[in-house]
């Protein structure tokens, strides 16, 4: 199977699986696990923060910054279509009495410093208090803009608050722009980087930030039941994605760049569309075509993301340029069988 449904289906190589047997490791509980707090001091570095906590996942390390720069009560602000708003189960309200005021996003995922602003809800018993912008980068792949990025958080700040950032992909950011995480990360208070993603470990985030406020994290990660013992074993793989998967995810996006191209050519006489975003490719086809087209390249060996209108297609560590070839052959071959029907 060529599984391009999401980032997230790596399995670790020989390599990676290696260095997990190899950990050092203590009770990280404790703060004995060496190999954890490598990873986290090596992630706090490249985020350029003073330091980094390591959480089993990315949606708990959101729930948890969420929870450390808020009280109940507060209310955090959003792009509609962020992750943290939209697919994490509601966590800051079921759990920490926060609210979410999601915002309109732009067409490539952004949020204006004009929305921002006009979103900051004065100080009035009768609202709940806007204490906190969240952000993410990349938005469904596509890298956001630096100095749009600046000017939304400045808006924020300028009304009192606090900014988070959502940098499950960052790094895919970084590498498509050539701008060092650290500069992208610098605007934010708080940054989460997600391991299992394009870095290709199986587990694993990062939550980064100044050195109180990841005390208090380490605390809410504690209330979320994220405490873990001899963790070094997954974090190892973490410290391996960090030191050999990030150059490479250049790789996935030329290999995005090649799919969306061979999808084009099929797309314009067929009335569907392709969007190419870092290593996420969208194709829209014709709402007749959408089920048969996905049940077909589910026959060919080709498993598609099920969103609609658009498929999502997303590069990684377990695709190759012949993976490629396979999908691009297997959508022609939809079209040309439908013509002779
Ligand atoms: C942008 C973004 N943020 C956060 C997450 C949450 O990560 P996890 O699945 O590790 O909880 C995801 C997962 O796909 C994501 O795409």
């Amino acid at each position: 199977m060529t599984d391009l449904r999401s980032d997230t289906v790596t399995k670790p190589g020989v390599a990676m699986r290696a260095a997990m047997a190899q950990a050092a490791v203590g009770d990280d509980v404790y703060g004995e696990d060496p190999t954890v707090r490598e990873l986290e001091e090596r992630a706090a570095e490249l985020l350029g923060k003073k330091a980094g906590l390591f959480f089993p996942s990315g949606t708990q390390s959101n729930l948890a910054a969420l929870l450390s720069h808020c009280r109940r009560g507060d209310e955090y602000i959003a792009g509609d279509i962020y992750h943290v708003y939209r697919y994490e189960a509601g966590g800051a309200a079921v759990l920490g009495g926060i609210s979410p005021c999601p915002l309109a996003t732009g067409a490539r995922g952004e949020l204006a410093a004009q929305t921002v602003a006009a979103a900051v809800k004065d100080d009035d018993p009768h609202f709940p208090r806007t204490r906190l912008l969240c952000m993410e980068n990349t938005v469904s792949g596509t890298a956001q803009d630096l100095a749009e990025t600046k000017a939304a958080v400045a808006a924020a700040r300028r009304r009192g608050l606090l900014a988070h950032l959502d940098g499950a992909r960052l790094m895919n950011a970084s590498i498509a722009q050539n701008i060092p995480a650290k500069k992208l990360a610098a605007p934010f208070d708080s940054v989460s980087l997600c391991l299992s993603k394009g870095l290709g470990a199986p587990a694993g985030t990062v939550l980064c930030g100044g050195k109180e406020f990841i005390g208090k994290a380490r605390r809410n990660r504690k209330i979320l039941g994220g405490g873990m013992r001899q963790a070094g074993i997954i974090a190892a793989a973490g410290m391996y994605a960090l030191e050999n998967n990030i150059e490479r995810l250049h790789d996935d996006h030329q290999l995005a760049e090649e799919l969306a191209q061979g999808l084009a050519e099929i797309a314009g006489t067929n009335g569907a569309t392709v969007s190419l975003g870092t290593n996420m490719i969208f194709y829209a086809p014709a709402a007749a075509d959408h089920s048969p087209l996905r049940h077909h390249l589910k026959g060919c060996g080709v498993l598609v993301g099920d969103g609609r209108p658009a498929f999502r297609m997303v590069t990684h560590l377990d695709v190759s340029r012949k993976d490629i070839a396979k999908t691009v052959a297997a959508f022609a071959k939809y079209y040309k069988s439908r013509k002779r029907r």
